[in-house]
């Protein structure tokens, strides 16, 4: 399932085929501007991967320390990731609203704004703090049990954790409610047009935006339900991974953003099972990336309200969002140029 692909070596160790194609395409779609790296949004899925939320400390001081460590996250990566090539470590980071000021940068991305909850009539999904993101992925749990060990070293008591869950990929990449889980991703070129920032803010190209929800199922009640009646819900059947003919009101339904010139919006999702059946703790970590961030708030909007309101998407029932937040994720350059503010 985790096949190796072929690439080719730089200082940070091998860049995998599928990522030179996506430069190449960043490239091309800079025209004669200098071809901008974006982080390693595209990452093959991972086997398992660290979301760590942290809001840093009050004062000058705490914001330098943040901003040094974030802009050389780099040199970290390429410190664990060498001992193991294979493991395909990557870290990504979203910087939210309030630090990107804080960072001392005069200008911040047009969309760049704390997630606005959405309140439906039944369910709710909640706007929570966070100043930094980081997004740990690898093949091997210690490279990001490690990764994250020396950079929470690093930014010391610059910053507070708020919310930190170990995701591990579960079967054939399916969440706990047992449906395959990030069959409709985008690939390819419409990987990069669905996740990165264009020239519609050119300052900020090559970037992307960022929300995570950590999501809490009540399985139980889940896998009381019929089969078919959760097929319903999902929108696709549950052994075979089929798209339903027909799912009013399903998640998938919900989550399909189409204009009204037919033209559809995607997003990139690298959602991750986690939890601990010994304390009743079963979730999925949402994590969804894309150039334009109204995207996935209409996607929220869609399953929380409900499209017509009050047909909100019944996996809700199931699963309650208790955080939620949003951030900007720079291209490289931008990252690590933030030091030299
Ligand atoms: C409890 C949380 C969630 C679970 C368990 C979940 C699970 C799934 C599953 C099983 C699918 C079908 C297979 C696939 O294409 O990936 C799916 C599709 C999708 N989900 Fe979610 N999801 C969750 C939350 C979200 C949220 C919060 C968003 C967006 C804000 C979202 C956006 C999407 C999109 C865009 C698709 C693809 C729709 C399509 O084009 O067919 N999901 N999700």
């Amino acid at each position: 399932m985790y096949a190796r692909s072929r690439g080719y070596a730089t200082r940070a160790g091998l860049v995998p085929e599928h990522r030179v194609a996506y430069r190449g395409f960043m490239a091309s779609q800079q025209g004669d501007r200098v071809p901008i790296d974006p982080q390693s949004i595209e990452a093959p899925l991972s086997a398992f991967a660290v979301f760590l939320v942290v809001t840093i400390a009050e004062g000058d001081d705490a914001a330098a320390t943040a901003k040094a460590v974030v802009s050389d996250v780099e040199s970290l990566v390429r410190a664990v990731g060498i001992r193991d090539l294979d493991g395909q470590l990557s870290c990504i980071v979203g910087i939210g609203s309030t630090a990107w000021g804080r960072f001392g940068v005069a200008v911040a991305p047009s969309q760049l704004h704390p997630l606005t909850a959405v309140e439906g009539r039944v369910h709710t999904a909640v706007s929570t703090p966070g100043d930094l993101l980081f997004h740990i992925r690898a093949q091997r749990s210690d490279l990001c049990f490690e990764l994250e060990r020396l950079l929470l070293g690093k930014l010391g008591r610059s910053v507070a954790v708020v919310d930190e869950v170990q995701g591990f990929r579960y079967f054939d990449t399916r969440d706990l409610l047992g449906f395959v889980d990030g069959t409709e991703n985008p690939t390819g070129r419409g990987m990069a047009a669905a996740s990165l920032i264009g020239q519609e803010d050119p300052d900020f190209a090559g970037g992307s935006y960022v929300v995570v929800q950590k999501y809490l199922h009540d399985l139980d009640a889940w896998n009381a339900l019929a089969t078919s009646t959760q097929e319903h819900i999902v929108g696709r059947t549950k052994a075979d991974n089929l798209e339903l003919d027909s799912a009013p009101g399903s998640h998938k339904e919900l989550t399909t953003i189409t204009d009204a010139d037919g033209t559809e919006h995607d997003i990139l999702r690298d959602n991750m099972p986690f939890g601990r059946p010994g304390s009743g703790e079963f979730g999925t970590y949402f994590i969804g990336y894309a150039g334009d961030l109204s995207v996935i708030e209409r996607m929220l909007e869609r399953m929380f309200v409900g499209e017509p309101p009050g047909s909100y998407d019944r996996i809700l029932d199931f699963s309650t969002a208790v955080t939620g937040s949003a951030y900007f994720v720079p291209s490289l350059p931008m990252l690590e140029s933030l030091a030299g503010n």
